[in-house]
């Protein structure tokens, strides 16, 4: 039976959650600190959990600079993995983008996470560049990647 996921926006409570998540799922994890300083900037900044059977399953983090939004963190507990927990969070970023008037997405991404830029494709996202030993624990290249809402209104 698929399990139901509800998307909600996070709060600093979350952070022991998110951290240990976070833990979990990256080779340089966040600090304590960093999520601090991210959740407290609630104007530019927002962060949603997923949430199934009311645990927190993962979450993402975004940032809204003009009429960009960059995705700057994500994360799904290994337990909660390929159950569409990803995909309902950035469905919920494009969603908040549409609200807010945002015409493009980004995001930048491992080259070696098969797993995310999958994600990230299978939603419309597309590659843009590389970033040469863009992340410096275990280097690793980054990939640039765009999703553009309104094509029109980007060029114009
Ligand atoms: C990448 C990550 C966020 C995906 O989370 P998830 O909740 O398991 O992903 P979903 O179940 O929503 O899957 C959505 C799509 O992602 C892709 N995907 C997810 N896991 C995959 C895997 N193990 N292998 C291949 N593709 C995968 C698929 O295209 C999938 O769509 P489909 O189910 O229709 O095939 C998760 O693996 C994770 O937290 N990884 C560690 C942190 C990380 O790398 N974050 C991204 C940083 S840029």
């Amino acid at each position: 039976m698929e399990e139901k996921i509800d998307v909600k926006e996070a709060h600093i409570l979350d952070i022991d959650k998110f951290l240990e998540i976070e833990k979990v799922s990256f080779k340089d994890p966040w600090s304590r600190s960093m999520f601090l300083s991210e959740l407290e900037d609630r104007n530019r900044r927002i962060y949603y959990k997923a949430l199934i059977n009311e645990e927190v399953a993962g979450f993402i983090g975004l940032w809204f600079i003009v009429d960009e939004c960059h995705i700057v963190n994500i994360a799904v507990h290994p337990d909660f993995r390929n159950k569409g927990v990803a995909k309902s969070l950035v469905q919920r970023a494009v969603m908040e983008g549409g609200i807010r008037g945002v015409n493009s997405f980004t995001l930048e991404v491992r080259a070696g996470n098969e797993e995310a830029i999958k994600l990230y494709e299978g939603l419309g996202f597309m590659k843009a560049g590389y970033r040469k030993n863009y992340y410096e624990k275990e280097r690793e290249d980054g990939i640039i990647m765009w999703l553009v809402i309104d094509e029109e209104k980007n060029n114009g």
